[in-house]
């Protein structure tokens, strides 16, 4: 018994929407599929999220059937990026001094790769030099690699630089903030504070080569001891020189909404 004027026209069942979105989109992986090879549960879970209208992609609810490219499309549920793919890990690691940033080294010197597990095989997101202590990202994630270096994004690195000849100068610690000009052109404004005397706490946005050391060599105070203590959103008193420990869920889901879903073009 249908049609009859009045009547609620009824909800067509899920499966008819299923079809409909998969028609309307035949690229890509199912939602469901991406969700669920992503930890949120069971497939039959993860169209339930899909249903109650939990799940976003490109700030558009989802339906079921919806096909994504989870490489490029937006894809949150409850508003959190979905997050890993399975099979890629990411390290945090409190760099000794004395350890460099390559995956080897000719020299024969210890090495970041060496302190945390072999395999699967993960690289340095950036670099910290030889006698740069602190935090230090690995990975296997090429792409969340790439986009956290990449300059257009600017992910805030946060170092303690204990510089000698003393107490340093209000003068001298504008001119940090303001940008100073070092061999390769002008540094970016940066915020710097003095929590000890000759102590700064020094953030950047840039990535070159030596970049707080030149910058305190530049004002009279070279640095004896630099130790990144921030990246981005990630921050970790509690890991000794030589300790790594894996991101937590939020960690990471924090670092892929700081730098976008997308890769940069
Ligand atoms: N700036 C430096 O001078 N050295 C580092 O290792 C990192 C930032």
């Amino acid at each position: 018994m249908s049609g009859r004027r009045g009547d609620r026209v009824p909800e067509p069942p899920l499966w008819e929407q299923w079809a409909a979105a998969s028609a309307a989109m035949p690229q890509g992986e199912r939602l469901q599929k991406v969700l669920a090879t992503r930890g949120w549960g069971s497939r039959r879970v993860c169209e339930e999220l899909i249903a109650a209208g939990r799940v976003t992609v490109d700030g558009e609810v989802a339906v079921l059937g919806r096909r994504v490219d989870p490489e490029v499309d937006r894809i949150e549920v409850d508003g959190v990026p979905i997050g890993a793919r399975p099979g890629l890990v990411y390290y945090l690691l409190n760099k000794p001094r004395g350890v460099v940033t390559t995956a080897s080294d000719p020299q024969g010197r210890p090495t970041v790769v060496e302190l945390v597990p072999d395999e699967p095989r993960v690289y340095p997101v950036g670099r910290l030099d030889v006698d740069t202590e602190g935090l230090l990202l690995l990975t296997n994630d090429g792409d969340l690699a790439q986009r956290l270096t990449h300059p257009s994004h600017g992910v805030e690195k946060e170092y303690l630089a204990t510089v000698s000849g003393g107490r340093v100068a209000q003068g001298r610690i504008r001119s940090l903030r303001e940008g100073i000009e070092l061999d390769d052109g002008m540094t970016a404004p940066a915020q710097v504070s003095q929590p000890d005397s000759g102590v700064l706490r020094i953030t950047i946005h840039e990535g070159r080569n030596r970049q707080v050391r030149r910058m305190c060599e530049a004002i009279g105070h070279p640095v004896e001891r630099l130790v990144r203590v921030r990246i981005g959103t990630l921050t970790d008193r509690t890991l000794k020189p030589g300790q790594w420990r894996e991101l937590g869920r939020a960690e990471l889901n924090a670092l892929i909404e700081a730098v976008g879903a997308r890769a940069p073009r």
